[in-house]
């Protein structure tokens, strides 16, 4: 028997790939050359996101390092990506892959508008589903 709560696929469900663009926080909380932990609330549960400026664009990446899941909103910007602050993997950030070691691993990444001062991100149930939550913030905190 399956429980009631297990992921769609658990159950023989197929989740979807629809995206929807979920309002993450306003353009001014990613100022340019900085990454920032942030959630995103869905239907579907809690995701939780790296958020980077470089350049004046706003990009979402998985916040967990493929190599040890070192969290990449604790890393810094450099130009051609974020560089993981545990043992110094670098991510571009268009595709999430790995452009230097120890990480071999893509991260996952995620399509980003700003409309109207606002910075939202594209996701699907699966991302969801299959991309988080690792860790929960502790309550009360932002
Ligand atoms: S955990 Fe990121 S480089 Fe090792």
């Amino acid at each position: 028997m399956t429980a009631p709560d297990a992921p769609a696929e658990a159950t023989g469900g197929a989740l979807s790939d629809e995206c929807e663009y979920v309002r993450i926080c306003r353009s001014g909380q990613v100022p340019n050359g900085y990454v920032r932990r942030f959630y995103a609330e869905t239907d579907h549960g809690q995701l939780e996101l790296a958020l980077a400026r470089l350049d004046g664009r706003a990009y979402a990446t998985s916040n967990y390092c493929t190599h040890l899941d070192c969290l990449l909103s604790s890393g810094k910007l450099q130009d051609d990506g974020i560089r993981c602050s545990c043992h110094n993997s670098v991510f571009e950030l268009e595709h999430g892959r790995p452009i230097q070691p120890p990480a071999t691993e893509p991260i996952r990444t995620y399509p980003v508008r700003e409309e109207d001062g606002q910075v939202l991100v594209g996701l699907t149930e699966r991302d969801v589903v299959e991309g988080g939550p690792r860790r929960r913030r502790p309550p009360g905190s932002e």
